[in-house]
Parts: C-alpha cells; structure tokens; sequence
C-alpha cells in the first residue's frame, strides 16, 4: 500500500486543523498516511515515503523557519526523492496574507527535489490555502487535496 506523509508546523493549530483534513482526504482513497510535527519528523520517513505533503503557516510571506530547517536538512537525500508526488498547504492571518507565495515556495524545493506537483485547474491552483482557523470550505479543499496527491501516488506508485 502507498504511503503519504505529511508534515507540517503549526504554533496555533490552524495549519495542524488543515493537515487533519489532507490527512481525511488521503484516507479515503486507501493510502497509508503519516502525519507528523515538523519537529517530530524523521529525514528517513521522506525516503519510505511515495507522496510528502508539507503545510506551514504563512510567516512574513513565505514558510516557518521550522519547514524550512526541516527543507534544508533534506539535502542530506537530494536526489532520492524524484519522482515521488509532492503537494504543499499553508495558513495565513488575512487576505492577501501570502499564503500562496508560501505554497510556492514549498513546491519550489519540492521541484529541486525532482518530485511530481499536481495543480489544481479549479480550486487552489497551486496548493490549500487558508485564512486563519479553516473553515468548512477551506476543509474542503485540504480534503481535496489528499485525495488529488493519493491518486496520484497511486497511478505513479507500481503494485509491489
Ligand atoms: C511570526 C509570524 C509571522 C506571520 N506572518 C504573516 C504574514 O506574513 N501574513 C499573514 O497573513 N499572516 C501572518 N501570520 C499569521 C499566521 O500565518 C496565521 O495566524 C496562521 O493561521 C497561523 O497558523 P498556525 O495556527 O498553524 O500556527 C504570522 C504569524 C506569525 C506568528
């Protein structure tokens, strides 16, 4: 069975709120999911993984300095990772808060890492986005979101 992970930082449980749904989302399409704390998550899970999905909240227009350590230290396995599905999420305070830029910039490294980003032709287009605590709407996407990185992985992953 594929494995999704997800790994997010969230300091007052908006972004975890998101995480929960993504993680809702993937389960229902039959994949195994691992949902950790940025601060709890092991460079290993990256390689065992088939899908990663990494949230942050959005700081200053771009990711937390905790997704970014976790990104940086992800070096240690460039190159390991290609090929594998990658799908980014981010909350922010306020419209216009920079939540997509911070999206982006996650895809950004998940793109150096050489793995597969699914856009979205109606909803989020480059990942969830959410202002603030996520509402049913916003659920709703992150949802979307792990089912959309699920099937993937599993049109991608060969049956062992
Ligand atoms: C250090 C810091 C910087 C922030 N910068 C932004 C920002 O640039 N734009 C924005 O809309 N919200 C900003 N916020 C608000 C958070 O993105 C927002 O409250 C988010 O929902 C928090 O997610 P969490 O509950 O998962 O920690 C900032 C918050 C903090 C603590």
């Amino acid at each position: 069975m594929p494995t999704i992970l997800i790994v997010y930082h969230s300091r007052s449980g908006n972004t975890e709120q998101m995480a929960k749904a993504v993680e809702e989302g993937a389960r229902s399409e039959g994949v195994r999911v691992v949902r950790e704390k940025v601060g709890s998550a092991s460079l290993q899970d990256l390689l065992k993984a088939d899908g990663i999905i990494l949230g942050s909240p959005t700081y200053y227009g771009t990711m937390a300095a905790e997704m970014k350590a976790f990104i940086d230290r992800s070096v240690k396995y460039h190159g390991k990772l290609e090929a594998k599905v990658g799908a980014a999420f981010s909350s922010c305070g306020g419209l216009g808060g920079g939540a997509e830029t911070t999206v982006l910039d996650i895809t950004k490294a998940l793109l150096i890492h050489g793995m597969v980003v699914q856009g979205d032709p109606w909803g989020s287009h480059y990942g969830t986005v959410s202002i603030g605590r996520p509402n049913a709407a916003a659920k709703k996407e992150c949802k979307k979101l792990g089912e959309k990185v699920a099937r993937l992985v599993k049109r991608l992953t060969p049956a062992s």
